[in-house]
């Protein structure tokens, strides 16, 4: 039964890791049976932060559509596109961007926030378009009807400038769109190999695209119980971060081998070793769909360009209401 439209994109920023497929990649391989999906690589949101330098974005969209499709989203079943390739995204960004008050926007909590993160290392996007960034977030949801955002927490409060701007825009023309919901995944977070949160910027990430020897090494890199030093001390598992991958990669042996860390019958390397083989093998279908795709470039490019051809015909349908009802 299908149960609503959905949205949702991701830039293409090249940092992609394994905690932002369990975060959110996964969880959009689950909806795609029960809702009506449209992804998007979103490379002009990828602008409003690194616009003097845009030579890696065709390089990135290559590999974030090897990660989607290597997780086993089904370019048949969703539409999976670039938004650039719709102008359509370009057009009513444009128009809400004459209705949206400057007040709103920069009352977003992440907007000074972002603005001075960035600043701080040395960029400066105190531009028009950054500002604008939940305005395009809208259109992209919006132009597709979209009911249900799956998204991260940071997300909820673009969300909820996204259905003031609809209410607004219904209010002031004809009701012509519907309000969209946020819907966060449930899945718990990944720390990194240090135990910090995982993030390209700490070096911290196991890459989404590691093969199965570099997921070898980087299981091998991570820290434990500090305070186990010898293999004859009693370990702790609550404070080990190989404990916590192994609550995910490795559910069915979880408690066996808790108790073999507290008693000291199991070494802290036996045990990454036993985490590292349940992770190559839970995440073998990835693998063996990424070396599929890598093989045919070709045919990724052909997946993007059949999603937006299909994105184009609601969106153009969607534009054609919004000028009858702007009087454009
Ligand atoms: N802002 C989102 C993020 O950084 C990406 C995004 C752009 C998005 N447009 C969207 C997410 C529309 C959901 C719906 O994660």
């Amino acid at each position: 039964m299908i149960k609503g439209r959905i949205f949702s994109g991701m830039q293409p920023s090249g940092k992609f890791h394994l905690g932002n497929y369990l975060g959110a990649l996964e969880n959009w391989v689950r909806l795609q049976n029960n809702y009506e999906c449209f992804f998007s690589i979103v490379d002009l949101h990828a602008l409003t932060s690194s616009f003097e330098n845009t030579s890696k974005i065709p390089e990135n969209i290559h590999n974030m559509a090897l990660d989607w499709l290597s997780a086993g989203l089904d370019p048949e079943k969703n539409v999976i596109f670039i938004q650039s390739h719709v102008k359509e995204h370009a057009e009513l960004h444009l128009l809400l961007s004459m209705m949206t008050p400057l007040s709103w926007l920069e009352r977003v909590p992440t907007y000074k926030d972002k603005l001075q993160q960035l600043g701080v290392q040395g960029k400066d996007i105190n531009t028009y378009g950054f500002l604008g960034y939940p305005v395009l977030m809208t259109a992209d949801i919006i132009l597709y009807k979209a009911d249900t955002v799956p998204v991260g927490e940071d997300q909820i409060p673009h969300l909820e400038l996204a259905r003031e701007i609809v209410r607004r825009f219904n209010n002031m023309y004809k009701p012509v769109f519907p309000e969209p919901q946020a819907q966060l995944s449930q899945a718990p977070t990944l720390p990194g190999i240090d135990g910090r949160k995982m993030s390209k910027s700490y070096g911290n990430e196991i890459p989404y695209a590691a093969s199965p020897d570099e997921l070898r090494a980087r299981v091998r890199q991570m820290v434990t119980d500090p305070q186990r030093i010898k293999k004859t001390d009693a370990g702790n598992p609550e404070v080990c971060t190989v404990h916590k991958f192994h609550k995910i990669f490795n559910a069915s042996q979880l408690n066996q081998i808790s108790e073999s860390c507290r008693q000291a019958s199991i070494g802290c390397v036996e045990c990454k070793k036993c985490l590292a083989e349940q992770m190559v093998v839970n995440l073998a279908d990835i693998h063996v769909r990424r070396s599929e795709f890598e093989a045919n470039p070709g045919r990724v490019k052909e997946i993007l360009i059949f999603g937006a051809e299909r994105a184009r015909k609601v969106a153009a349908a969607t534009m054609e209401e919004v000028r009858q009802v702007m009087h454009l």
